[in-house]
């Protein structure tokens, strides 16, 4: 076999293995979109006593998130797929996150945060099993980092949410 059709052959089983693994890159994409979207809003709409605090968090995170959009399509066309998606609207309708709206309180915004939070780590978590069953190491380590970027800022709304301070409430 000339070493251009076991080129063709090899691709074509790589493609073949991480199937499986294609749609959890693309639903994270597609998150990763929405909670950068959301993010910035919280941090725009952020008001009251905690407001600096607030707002530079959400900076942060949707900093943090959208850090993770390139390596997330970059890694579906690695594995030798395409990115069907184009359209923001796409990437909305196929988020599994929520997207947020308008006129929330503070709470209701840390708490829709940390829901969307809890919901990607959940996912993530089966994304690392889809990879591991896949033997995608290479995706598997994508997402183990993604989901420390997720388990912190779960720990950060979590305990933003925490009643009882002593200090504002
Ligand atoms: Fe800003």
């Amino acid at each position: 076999m000339s070493s251009t059709r076991t080129t063709v052959k090899t691709a074509t089983l790589e493609k073949e293995r991480t199937g499986t693994v294609v749609p959890h890159l693309q639903r994270q994409l597609a998150n990763a979109f929405v909670l950068y979207a959301n993010d910035k809003h919280y941090h725009w709409q952020t008001f009251g006593p905690l407001f600096r605090d607030l707002h530079l968090m959400f900076d942060d995170f949707a900093g943090q998130v959208l850090g993770t959009i390139d390596e997330l399509a970059e890694r579906i066309r690695i594995l030798g797929h395409d990115i069907p998606i184009t359209e923001l609207r796409q990437m909305q309708e196929a988020a599994t996150v929520h997207s947020t709206r308008p006129g929330q309180t503070m709470r209701e915004m840390l708490e829709e945060a940390h829901a969307n939070s809890l919901a990607v780590i959940k996912e993530m978590h089966d994304a690392i099993d889809a990879a591991t069953g896949a033997n995608d190491p290479g995706t598997v380590d994508t997402f183990t980092r993604f989901i420390q970027i997720h388990e912190k800022q779960e720990w950060f709304l979590r305990q933003a949410l925490q009643k009882r301070d002593g200090l504002t409430a």
